[in-house]
């Protein structure tokens, strides 16, 4: 079986965003010691786009071939002109109103969004599945994640959007590892128990 692992942002309240969803307050802490570690750690969770700036457009995957992402996650690469948001790996975007995907290298995700995760765990491979978010669609595939790689940004936002937006569902995690940086951020990792 392939992992399911959702790796995200968040405040030390853990919210993954204000009420909208924006996390631009948490980009300042995005500074050299933690570009190193994302590059050496998670390279295949760098977007395209990005790529080039941080001069890293060589980069392997390291740990996932797969990307899923809500609609709404996903219209923020839309909204600045890019279809293929993360075009080193094989994305799908769970959406009930798309229709059509925009790009050859984006699959619509439109009904049983479990089931078909449940399918792509099952594929043979080395590499896992990036759950990039949002809320709503981590909500609705936690029963389904594997692994938590939480990046905590030192702020409290005191309220927000929570990393899942789902109803009471105590979900027993084992921590594997911590990661702390110089600016205060730390990057837990956490394990499933089964
Ligand atoms: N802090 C971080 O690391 C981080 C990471 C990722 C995202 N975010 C933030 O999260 C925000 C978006 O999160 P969100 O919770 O509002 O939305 P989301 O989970 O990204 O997307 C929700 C959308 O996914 C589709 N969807 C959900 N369940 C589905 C199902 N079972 N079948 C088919 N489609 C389904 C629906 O799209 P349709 O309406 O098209 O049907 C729904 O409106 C963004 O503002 C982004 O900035 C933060």
């Amino acid at each position: 079986m392939r992992k399911l692992t959702y790796y995200i942002a968040c405040s030390i309240d853990g919210f993954i965003g204000d009420e909208g969803g924006d996390a631009s307050t948490m980009l300042r802490f995005l500074d050299e010691e933690f570009y190193d570690f994302v590059k050496s750690e998670y390279p295949d969770t760098l977007p395209t786009h990005s790529r080039g700036p941080l001069g890293v457009e060589d980069l392997e995957n390291k740990r996932f071939d797969t990307i899923i992402q809500g609609r709404a996650s996903y219209d923020l690469a839309l909204k600045m002109g890019v279809t293929s948001p993360y075009a080193h790996l094989r994305e799908f975007v769970a959406s009930r109103t798309l229709g059509e995907s925009p790009d050859p290298n984006v699959e619509i995700i439109a009904d049983d969004l479990v089931g078909r995760v449940r399918e792509l765990k099952a594929e043979d491979g080395e590499l896992g599945i990036y759950l990039c978010g949002g809320s709503v669609v981590a909500g609705e595939l936690l029963e389904e994640i594997d692994e938590l790689v939480i990046k905590t940004y030192p702020i409290v936002l005191g309220t927000g959007m929570p990393m899942f937006g789902s109803g009471l569902a105590v979900t027993d995690f084992v921590l594997d590892s911590v990661r702390t940086f110089e600016n205060g951020l730390l990057v837990r990792t956490y394990s499933r128990k089964r």
